[in-house]
């Protein structure tokens, strides 16, 4: 009796939340419990990014927090959807997209050009600018003054791109592409390559546990920055996305999220390093 009272219960919150989730008034044609499972949305990222998106420990345990992750939440939840995050390589976002093994991908994403070919994209919602992370006692400022040495970029990312271009303009400079920025900052430390180019919010965040390090902005670029959801092409998600960004834009949420990670999270940090 007991059991078939809790069972009964159950099920009724279940068909509610379903017909919250759905928006639906029709109570006949909802199917509780089995449904909700399929509610799940799968985010695609590389959780070497931080404030975007990292593991607290650097074994990289437990789940990927950040930034992107919280407005993914947000966003998610707005909407109705259980989240799941996915990491892998930067590189192979693009892929798990267009194959549709994710719904959309959340990584620090910049939408170019040519990426717009093969994905769609959201408004942007925060911007960057690049730096040259190296050891400390080499500030280097400029591509040119690069010339001559082993430079590392993340592969498949627009800082790839534009040190490549660079790279073809200046002349002498050998580009080392790695999968994981990680990757990147040791090889920095161990002198096996003498500088990477990293956005300025994630150098600042691997430079406060690595204080051997040192990061310039640098002067001659930014025509590509920026970040922004990704989506398989014609996705209807896209729109339903897009209205809960502006949500967020315009009541604070975007803002409180942008306070949390790139200053409190910082000054947190600070604070436990001393
Ligand atoms: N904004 C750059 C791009 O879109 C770099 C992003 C790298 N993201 C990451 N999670 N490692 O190419």
């Amino acid at each position: 009796m007991k059991r078939r009272k809790l069972i009964f219960a159950l099920t009724l919150t279940a068909s509610i939340a379903a017909i919250a989730a759905s928006g639906c008034s029709n109570p006949e044609s909802s199917t509780p419990t089995e449904d909700s499972d399929a509610k799940t949305l799968v985010m695609a990222t590389s959780a070497d990014y931080p404030p975007y998106e990292f593991y607290e420990t650097a074994k990289g345990e437990g789940k990927p927090i950040g930034f992107d992750i919280d407005i993914a939440t947000y966003i998610t939840k707005e909407l109705g959807y259980e989240l799941e995050v996915k990491d892998m390589d930067f590189n192979g976002i693009i892929p798990a997209l267009q194959s549709e093994r994710a719904d959309f991908a959340m990584s620090g994403m910049t939408p170019t050009e040519e990426r717009k070919q093969s994905v769609d994209f959201s408004s942007i919602y925060y911007d960057a600018k690049n730096t040259i992370v190296t050891a400390e006692g080499s500030a280097y400022k400029s591509y040119k003054e690069l010339a001559g040495k082993k430079v590392g970029v993340q592969l498949g990312t627009t800082q790839a791109e534009e040190a490549k271009t660079k790279a073809e303009e200046v002349g002498g400079i050998t580009l080392e592409p790695r999968n994981k920025i990680s990757d990147l900052i040791q090889e920095v430390k161990a002198g096996r390559i003498d500088a990477a180019i990293i956005e300025d919010t994630v150098a600042k965040g691997y430079i406060k546990t690595n204080p051997d390090l040192v990061f310039t902005e640098i002067e001659e670029s930014g025509e590509l920055s920026g970040s922004a959801i990704a989506f398989p092409k014609d996705s209807e998600l896209v729109d339903k996305f897009e209205a809960v960004l502006q949500e967020m834009k315009e009541n604070g949420e975007l803002e409180k999220l942008v306070q949390k990670w790139f200053e409190d999270y910082y000054e947190k940090q600070e604070g436990s390093a001393e």
